[in-house]
C-alpha cells in the first residue's frame, strides 16, 4: 500500500508482531508499536527506511493508560492525513500451561488482560477518535486455533482468544450498522516458530497434556517462521474483501 497509512500494532517488540513491523516500514507509512519493551533492531531499520515508526512503551496487562494515550495521539492527528488505519491487536501470552488451580492467579489476569481486555479498551479507543476520518479503518485481531477449539492446560489463552473472536463479531455487527463503518476481522495466523511456541513445549506434561504436539511441531518442521506469517497475515490484512468474514483463518486462503 503506498498510500498515507497508518498501522498500530501491539506486541511489536518480538515475535510475529515485530516481523509484522519490519514489513511495515516503507515511505507513507506511519507505524506505531506497542509493548513492554522496544526493538532497536526496528529503530535502526526504520532510519535507514524512510519510515515513521514511533515504539510506545506500555504494559497491556494495565491496558487503560494505553488506550488513553492512542486516543489522546490519533485525537491530535487531521482527520484527513491518512488514507488508511489499521489497528493489530497482536500482543498475546500464554500462562504457564497447566489447569487453572495450578497457575497464578497473577498469570491469569495477565493472560486475559494482554489477550482480551487490551483489545477492547485499544479497539474502543480506535473507533471513537477515527470516526470522522476520511480513511477506510481495519482492525485486525490476531487470535488462534484455540479461540475456536479447547485445549487442556491452556484455559485463559483459550478464554481470551474465544472472547476476541466474539468481541470481533459484535464489533463488526456495530460497525457495519455505520455510513462508514470500520472493517473487523479476528484471524487465526497457523502455527509460528516463536517465544510462545517454546513456552508451550517447554510445559510439564503432567499438567499440559498436549506438551508433546507442541514439541513435534518443532521437531517435524511445521513452524512458519515469523516473517513467514507476517507476511501472510499482512497479505490478509490488504485484501479488498477484507471483513467480509470476521472469522478467519490464514490457512483457509
Ligand atoms: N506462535 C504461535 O504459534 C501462535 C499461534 C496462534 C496464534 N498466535 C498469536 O499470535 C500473536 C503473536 O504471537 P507470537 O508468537 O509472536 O508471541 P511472542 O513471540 O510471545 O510475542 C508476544 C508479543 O506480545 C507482547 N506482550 C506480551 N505481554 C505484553 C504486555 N504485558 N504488554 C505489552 N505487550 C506484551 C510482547 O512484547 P513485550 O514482551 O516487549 O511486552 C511481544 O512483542 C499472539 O496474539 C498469539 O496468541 C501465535
Amino acid at each position: 500500500m503506498s498510500e498515507p497509512t497508518l498501522y498500530i500494532i501491539t506486541g511489536a517488540s518480538r515475535g510475529m508482531g515485530l516481523a509484522m513491523a519490519q514489513q511495515l516500514l516503507a515511505p507513507h507509512h506511519q507505524v506505531i508499536g506497542i509493548s513492554r519493551g522496544s526493538s532497536p533492531m526496528l529503530a535502526a531499520q526504520a532510519q535507514s527506511s524512510d519510515a515513521a515508526l514511533e515504539q510506545w512503551t506500555h504494559d497491556l496487562a494495565q491496558p487503560l493508560s494505553a488506550a488513553q494515550a492512542l486516543e489522546t495521539w490519533l485525537n491530535a492527528q487531521s482527520a484527513d492525513r491518512f488514507q488508511r488505519a489499521c489497528l493489530i491487536n497482536n500482543a498475546g501470552v500464554v500462562a504457564q500451561p497447566g489447569p487453572i488451580e495450578a497457575t497464578s492467579l497473577q498469570d491469569l489476569s495477565n493472560a486475559i488482560r494482554v489477550g482480551l481486555e487490551a483489545c477492547l479498551l485499544l479497539s474502543s479507543a480506535f473507533l471513537r477518535a477515527t470516526a470522522h476520518w476520511q480513511a477506510q479503518r481495519r482492525i485486525l485481531n490476531i487470535s488462534s486455533g484455540l479461540g475456536r477449539r479447547a485445549m487442556a492446560g491452556s484455559a485463559a489463552y483459550c478464554a481470551a482468544k474465544a472472547g476476541m473472536d466474539n468481541l470481533s463479531r459484535a464489533m463488526a455487527l456495530d460497525e457495519a450498522a455505520k455510513p462508514k463503518g470500520a472493517r473487523i476481522v479476528s484471524l487465526a495466523p497457523g502455527i509460528i516458530d516463536t517465544d510462545m511456541q517454546a513456552q508451550l513445549r517447554s510445559g510439564d506434561p503432567s499438567k499440559f497434556p498436549d506438551q508433546p504436539v507442541f514439541a513435534s511441531f518443532k521437531t517435524s518442521g511445521q513452524l512458519m517462521s515469523p516473517d513467514e506469517a507476517a507476511r501472510k497475515v499482512l497479505r490478509y490484512l490488504a485484501r479488498d474483501d477484507f471483513g467480509q468474514t470476521v472469522l478467519a483463518d490464514v490457512r483457509d486462503v
